[in-house]
């Protein structure tokens, strides 16, 4: 199957992949030939894009790394905290378990894929953002974790701060948080103080260890000094907030804001090992770009000769140069071949475009 943003779709396309809502009922299933109706349903979800199977891409498999229904329980989970305290309730100790307990599931199921680089590009909504970031970022830092040797229970820790690293934000205007325009140094100020919000909240409900909501606390601190809320640098800030602000800054960079359009994978990438030293700890920079693919399979991609080709597959010590099944040469369609860009004689050719 190959990905194919929302405005590209058409109708007579078969979809690759199930499509749920966003409260995780299953829309439309895969083999479903797409006709108008079902297209606009797509678009009124916001989806950035879908799965679809034609003859050039039906044998490219793209692996979901955690299931489906973990992922929808868990943006459900943390969903509910935020409409408890959004309603004016206190610390709500039940659906933080709840929350925790779907972080098990992720550990569980990320530890059975643990040889899958990831691909994490299907699973963008622009509605309900704050709990599809927070699943992802919990994704993203577990994996991250792992690769790092963690052991379980400190995998769990891990994600547990990450899923919860925005929960300060619940107590922030929306209307703030939500801001097109520039911000005022008034409202920069407040909603920077989301980290200690977070912190303070989590402490109190007394469920989650320290060090994860001590992560929550450090996941805006920088590197190389001069972050928030204290300004603290290199191995001061706690491990879990260091692996957390890598995974937040690459799931916010590639997700549709209402001040900014998403970045595409490899432009994420490119900014995080760009960073490396000033914001974000180097040794996790190095896993970073080993586990996570800035061109994700069923991706369409332009060569740098003018080929127009879908990844097949990623391989984890050479994360830009995939192997790719070319099918158009300088906008002709042609019989589908495969490109290893990281065998010598492909060395010349570069990826130019994501279409
Ligand atoms: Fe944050």
């Amino acid at each position: 199957m190959r990905f194919v943003p929302t405005s590209c779709v058409r109708e007579g396309m078969i979809l690759g992949k199930d499509l749920y809502n966003n409260i995780g009922d299953l829309m439309l299933a895969k083999g479903i030939i797409l006709t108008a109706e079902y297209i606009k349903a797509i678009k009124n979800l916001k989806y950035n894009g879908i799965y679809i199977d034609d003859d050039i891409s039906k044998d490219i498999p793209v692996i979901n790394i955690i299931s489906e229904k973990v992922r929808v329980d868990a943006i459900g989970a943390i969903k509910n905290i935020f409409t408890h305290v959004e309603k004016g309730n206190s610390i709500d100790i039940k659906h933080i378990e709840a929350t925790m307990e779907q972080v098990k599931r992720i550990v569980d199921q990320l530890f059975n894929n643990k040889e899958l680089m990831v691909n994490m590009v299907d699973i963008k909504v622009f509605d309900d953002y704050t709990y599809y970031h927070s699943v992802n970022v919990a994704v993203l830092s577990i994996i991250l974790g792992i690769a790092l040797g963690m052991k379980e229970e400190d995998l769990c820790n891990l994600g547990y701060a990450a899923i919860f690293h925005d929960i300060g934000k619940v107590f922030i205007d929306k209307d703030i948080l939500n801001k097109p325009g520039s911000l005022t140094e008034e409202e920069y100020e407040l909603i920077k103080s989301h980290s200690t919000f977070g912190y303070e909240y989590l402490k109190k409900g007394n469920k989650v260890p320290i060090e994860s909501y001590v992560g929550v606390l450090d996941h805006h601190e920088r590197y190389g000094g001069g972050g928030y809320p204290s300004g603290i640098k290199e191995d001061l800030i706690s491990y879990f907030g260091r692996i957390i602000a890598v995974a937040d800054a690459y799931d916010a960079l590639t997700s549709d804001r209402p001040y900014r359009e998403a970045l595409l994978p490899s432009e994420a990438m490119e900014y995080v090992m760009g960073s490396v030293s000033t914001l974000f700890d180097p040794d996790i920079v190095k896993v970073f770009v080993r586990k996570i693919a800035p061109y994700p399979i069923g991706t369409c991609v332009r060569l740098s000769n003018g080929m127009v080709g879908i990844v097949v597959e990623n391989y984890e010590d050479l994360c830009m140069r995939p192997l790719i099944r070319v099918f158009q040469d300088q906008g002709e369609e042609i019989e589908p071949y495969e490109i290893q860009l990281s065998d010598p004689h492909a060395l010349c050719l570069t990826i130019v475009e994501v279409i």
